[in-house]
């Protein structure tokens, strides 16, 4: 039965010049996934053309994402098996995408985006499997042994605050993480002026929604197991405290020591961090401040707050921004950097998207949604 509205004309089609990019999304009703179908039903200049499920494959993607149902060019889309992406292309090269978003599990793109390379489209890869520089991390860190190693050096980390200009001219982009885009945006700034470094701890206390954890269905995400409860989880371990420390060394030239404890908090979308600094190793707090002030004045997606703000996910929710607040706790002699973003979009797909709108030489903030959901 079918229960996806087809098309109502509803979402632009054209953008610049008329030109409309091919887009393919894998994982397409995962939840990055769908949330890239969201962003994309906004933007301008795309034209999804080939979503994937295996689960679901030969369904029609408005019945099972019936909230993007009626949105032009979604109606029609008929899941297809990620399997079957070279004899999609030899069947009608013409539909075949440009670029594709891999919203999939861990571990699973690093066999994708070598065969959506060879098909000729470029990649935006959500997972870890292309944001570690080393192929020796992935066993430790995501249990597995690394069965691309050739692109690890391609793949540009698609953080445009700290790699615009190389997004720009990338096949393959490594989308951050959600908790590392937020930590790793609270610390930029004196990470850049080599103030991080091992002889004074980074602790990021960071907080996450459940949607954090995927579609899947695992006991320990059930509504009765999450909601009135508040729980740590991998407090050693994370996968991504390597890729946070990799990204503010390289920033910083020297390496850091940081200690990285996540948690899970009854709510669907956010993600807050709270990182803690001795300021006594640390310049002056006025000269702190105007450093993020200088530092993000002209980074759009970034809103560094007045004295006294508290960021609050619900202020972000399903936008690009990255809110960040400094205060000085000067009896203790530390730094407090507080941070929110919301996973499923700067975390993910409209990080993502802003990532596409680079590697396209188009406006990095074409389609996003600017103001959030409230409350
Ligand atoms: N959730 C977040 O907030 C968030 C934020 C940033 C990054 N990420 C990362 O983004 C990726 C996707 O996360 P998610 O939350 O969207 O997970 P999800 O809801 O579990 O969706 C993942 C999708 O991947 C597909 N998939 C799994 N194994 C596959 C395989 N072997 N081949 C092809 N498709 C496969 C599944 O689709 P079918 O089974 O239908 O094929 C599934 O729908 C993960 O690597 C995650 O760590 C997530």
């Amino acid at each position: 039965m079918s229960h996806g509205l087809r098309d109502k004309g509803l979402g632009r089609r054209t953008g610049k010049a008329g030109r409309v990019m091919r887009i393919g999304v894998i994982g397409a009703t995962g939840y990055t996934g769908a949330a890239v179908l969201g962003v994309l039903a906004g933007r301008p200049g795309s034209e999804v053309t080939l979503v994937t499920s295996r689960g679901l494959k030969g369904r029609r993607l408005a019945d099972e994402l019936p909230h993007l149902s009626g949105v032009t060019g979604y109606g029609d889309l008929v899941l297809e098996d990620p399997a079957d992406l070279e004899k999609l292309k030899d069947r009608d090269p013409g539909r075949f995408p440009e670029l594709f978003f891999l919203a999939v599990s861990h571990g699973v793109s690093m066999g994708l985006a070598p065969r959506v390379l060879k098909l000729g489209a470029k990649a935006v890869d959500l997972t870890g499997d292309f944001r570690l520089k080393s192929p020796a991390m992935y066993p430790r860190w995501y249990k597995t042994e690394h069965s691309a190693p050739e692109l690890l050096g391609e793949a540009v980390y698609g953080l445009p605050e700290i790699r615009r200009g190389e997004i720009k001219s990338a096949r393959l982009v490594a989308n951050p993480g959600c908790y590392p885009t937020c930590v790793i945006l609270s610390l930029l700034p004196l990470a850049e002026r080599s103030l991080l470094g091992p002889d004074s701890p980074v602790i990021a206390d960071c907080k996450s929604g459940v949607s954090g954890a995927g579609k899947s269905a695992l006991v320990p995400n059930l509504f009765a197991e999450v909601a009135e409860n508040f729980r740590a989880y991998k407090v050693i371990g994370h996968a991504h405290t390597p890729e946070m420390a990799q990204e503010l060394a390289l920033a910083g030239g020297k390496p850091l020591r940081l200690a990285f404890t996540p948690h899970l908090v009854p709510m669907n979308r956010g993600i807050e961090a709270t990182v803690y600094l001795d300021s006594e190793r640390l310049p002056p707090y006025p000269e702190i401040r105007a450093l993020y002030e200088a530092r993000y004045r002209a980074e759009r997606f970034v809103r560094f707050r007045e004295e006294g703000g508290v960021p609050q996910t619900v202020d972000v929710r399903g936008t690009n921004f990255c809110d960040v607040a400094l205060f000085h706790d000067e009896g203790a002699g530390i730094l407090k950097i507080v941070s929110v973003i919301d996973n499923l979009a700067r975390g993910a797909a409209t990080q993502a998207v802003a990532n596409m709108n680079l590697m396209t030489g188009e406006d990095e903030g074409l389609g996003l949604p600017l103001a959030g959901l409230r409350p």
